[in-house]
């Protein structure tokens, strides 16, 4: 709160702070904008957000993280992406002030402990805090659907990349000791329990950002939407990619690009897998579920084509661990994280194993952080 009053020397109003999580995605890889299954689950770890009301319509945002400011009328938000870290904000308040005006003007800072375009979806998390926030502090009537749907408007319409409803769904719905199910076909949702006392969960960072990420991301919503066009006439009900067999993709092979082939094989098999893991993690089989994370790993590096070499390393020395139950790249691949999956019992020990096996490689040693689930958006304290 004091940082609110260094950066906003002249703010009247005490500020309100908010929180919303990131998350990782344990399966369903890739499968969002395909209509598939995915089972995200949030972090304990997200963006923060000190907002307080202003009388004169001005809009500021600042972030503790990014030396840029964004000021302007709240009345008059810019019509498109500026290219800077508060797109994401101006897409979430565009969308929100599309349906209602503000009454008051808005001084929000933001901060966090989720690095930056690591696949831990800290935009989603920027996008679903500000709704949250936004909405609290205006009065404005909301739901998870709002926010959700912000989000959704943020990412895609305004900054422009093409990705799937699966962040702001876990962001948004996330509760501690739960992966969501999320059908990305119907939005139909399920929380489902991960025996958090009996498994681990690491989150590696390569630390490798990919400027070509974006694109590379939308490359790939391309290829599986043309691939769907080319494979629809082998399944007539189908809607979407997900709804594409592997078999049915071998009959229409010779429609397809090798590109569009290797995408719709990922696609038919991950789907296939995400229902088998959903069952292994109702039956409380931790091996099983952890074998589909693993096999999935493999078709995003073999057939998705998003993995990199530190990536894969990353994976393949925690399959030396005994105890290692299954691990794969989170988010949209490209360099970010990997998520691990080790037996609680077997952890001792697994973090410098796998830091010294990737400095002997690379010749440095990454940072290994052990995540809790989180509660979803909330507001944290309410300054007097
Ligand atoms: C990114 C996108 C998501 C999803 C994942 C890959 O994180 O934002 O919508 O497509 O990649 O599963």
């Amino acid at each position: 709160m004091e940082r609110f009053h260094g950066v906003f020397a002249d703010a009247k109003v005490a500020p309100r702070l908010f929180f919303a999580p990131g998350r990782i995605n344990l399966m369903g890889a890739h499968l969002d904008y395909s209509g598939g299954p995915v089972m995200p689950m949030a972090i304990d770890r997200g963006t923060y957000l000190a907002i307080a009301t202003r009388a004169d319509g001005r809009l500021r945002l600042a972030s503790l993280c990014e030396p840029e400011m964004f000021e302007g009328s709240i009345h008059e938000l810019p019509v498109r992406a500026l290219g800077r870290w508060y797109d994401y904000p101006l897409g979430v308040l565009t969308r929100l002030l599309s349906e209602r005006s503000a009454g008051a003007g808005l001084d929000v800072l933001f901060g966090g402990d989720l690095p930056v375009g690591a696949g831990l979806s800290s935009s989603a998390s920027i996008c679903v805090a500000t709704s949250f926030a936004v909405s609290a502090c205006l009065e404005f009537p909301s739901s998870t659907e709002t926010h959700i749907e912000a989000a959704l408007y943020g990412e895609r319409e305004f900054v422009g990349v093409q990705c799937g409803i699966m962040d702001p769904y876990a962001v948004a719905m996330a509760r501690p000791g739960h992966l969501l199910w999320l059908d990305c076909k119907d939005r139909s949702t399920e929380l489902l329990p991960i025996d958090t006392q009996a498994v681990h969960i690491a989150v590696v960072d390569t630390g490798i950002r990919r400027e070509l990420a974006a694109t590379e991301f939308n490359r790939r919503v391309a290829e599986c939407q043309s691939a769907f066009e080319k494979l629809a006439q082998e399944v007539p009900e189908a809607t979407c990619l997900r709804d594409i067999p592997r078999a049915a993709v071998e009959a229409g092979r010779a429609r397809l690009t090798p590109e569009e082939y290797r995408r719709a094989v990922h696609v038919a098999e991950e789907v296939t897998r995400t229902f088998r893991a959903r069952v292994a993690l109702i039956d409380g089989d931790l091996a099983a579920f952890g074998r589909e994370v693993l096999t999935a790993h493999a078709s995003l590096r073999d057939l998705y084509e998003v993995s990199i070499p530190e990536l894969d390393t990353l994976v393949a020395v925690s399959e030396e661990w005994n105890g290692f139950l299954g691990g794969r790249l989170t988010g949209a691949g490209f360099g970010g994280c990997v998520v691990l999956l080790v037996r609680s019992e077997a952890v001792a020990g697994f973090e410098a194993h796998l830091r010294e096996a990737y400095a002997r490689r690379f010749g440095r040693r990454p940072r290994v952080h052990f995540f809790q689930g989180d509660a979803g958006p909330r507001e944290l304290t309410r300054s007097g």
